[in-house]
Order: C-alpha cells, then sequence, then structure tokens
C-alpha cells in the first residue's frame, strides 16, 4: 500500500487556508492551469513512503511510536511554486517557523524508513502545504500569472498564524479517478523519555 506520514492543521486553521485557496480559485478563474487540492488532503507531508508492504507496517508504526520528541509550533508563511515560479509544477504554502523542528522530527523517524527499505530523500526537506498542481496551459497565453498569485496568496492566506504540533500521522494514498483518497492509519503523539 501507498503510505506516507504527515502533520494535519488544527481544522479552524484548515477552514482559514480553504477559504483563502477558494478566494484564489475564483481571482484565477475556474478550470485555468491549477489543479486545486481538497481540503481534506490538505496537509504537511512529513515523508512519503511509497509502496510498502502491508506485513512491514508493524515494524515501522513501533519504530515510529517509539521515537522520542517534544511538541513544538509551526507558524504559516509566504506562498511560491516548485521548483521555481519560472517553472512552477506545485504551488504551496510554506513555513515561517518550526522548520528545523521538523527536519529533525524527520531525522527521527529516517531510521524507521529505512528499517523497511524506504530510501532517505535526497532533496532537503522544506515542509510545506500543496495547494495546486500546475497543468500546462492549453492555449499559449492562457498561463497563470505566479508572481501575481503568489501576492494575491500572501494576502488571502493565514500567513503568520501558528498552531502546535503534537502528532503525526500515517496515511494510506488510494489513488482514484476523482483524486488521492488518504485515510489516517495510525496517530504518533509526541512523546519525551
Ligand atoms: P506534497 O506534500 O507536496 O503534497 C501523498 O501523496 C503526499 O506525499 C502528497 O502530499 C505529496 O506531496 C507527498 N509526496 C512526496 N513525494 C511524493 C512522490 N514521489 N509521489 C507522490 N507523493 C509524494
Amino acid at each position: 500500500m501507498r503510505l506516507f506520514l504527515a502533520v494535519d492543521l488544527p481544522p479552524p486553521l484548515l477552514r482559514q487556508v480553504a477559504a483563502g485557496m477558494a478566494a484564489l480559485e475564483k481571482i484565477v478563474g475556474r478550470g485555468r492551469q491549477l489543479r486545486w487540492v481538497a481540503v481534506e488532503n490538505v496537509h504537511v507531508t512529513l515523508k512519503f513512503l511509497g509502496e510498502v508492504e502491508e506485513r512491514q507496517l508493524d515494524q515501522f508504526s513501533t519504530c515510529c511510536a517509539a521515537v522520542e520528541w517534544s511538541s513544538f509550533e509551526l507558524k504559516l508563511g509566504g506562498c511560491g511554486c516548485f521548483p521555481s515560479l519560472t517553472r512552477p509544477r506545485v504551488f504551496w504554502q510554506g513555513f515561517a517557523a518550526g522548520i528545523d523542528e521538523m527536519r529533525s522530527l524527520l531525522a527521527r523517524i529516517e531510521p524507521c524508513a529505512a528499517g523497511i527499505g524506504v530510501p532517505r530523500e535526497q532533496r532537503p526537506y522544506t515542509p510545506h502545504l500543496t495547494l495546486a498542481r500546475v497543468k500546462r496551459p492549453k492555449k499559449p497565453g492562457e498561463g497563470v500569472d505566479f508572481r501575481r498569485l503568489r501576492e494575491a496568496a500572501n494576502d488571502l492566506l493565514p500567513v503568520g498564524a501558528s498552531f502546535p504540533v503534537e502528532e503525526f500521522f500515517l496515511y494510506r494514498s488510494q489513488l482514484a479517478p476523482k483524486g488521492a483518497v488518504y485515510r489516517k492509519l495510525k496517530t504518533f503523539a509526541a512523546r519525551k523519555s
């Protein structure tokens, strides 16, 4: 099964993000270059595991449950595109604080992933909320102005809002014609020895 680990936003903050996304979708216009993520699918991916055998699930979960980490604050920051504004594939909202703590949590989880044969990500980890995926414009001139989108997004999304990270989740991703369906399988709460 296809698995990943993620942190969720508290529901009131997620609703603010969803309201901002809806406003941005109106500004950009429907059906343009952007495929907005369904609100229930917005999360902060910690580690994408990919295909994992069901028999490896217990080992992985036991390992994650034994990871020692303290809760911390994540603060939403400005928006941008991966890999760049000029070659956009993903439109995201980043974080202004808590990045080092997310990296340190990931570093503690990596040995659990390695234990079931999932390699360490080679690129540096940049926590973000994927808000939309970018399609090729159908016709020349139909493309979205990503600089203007970023400016509008920084006004409409809850930049500067912070929330405590007290748990992370193991999600199963099932790909469906209407888009991926994510189901929570396990919860791992902050714990200190
Ligand atoms: P994202 O965090 O940028 O949205 C489930 O597919 C989650 O795992 C998504 O949120 C996705 O990216 C993340 N992910 C990371 N690497 C991935 C990959 N190679 N394939 C699919 N999803 C990936």
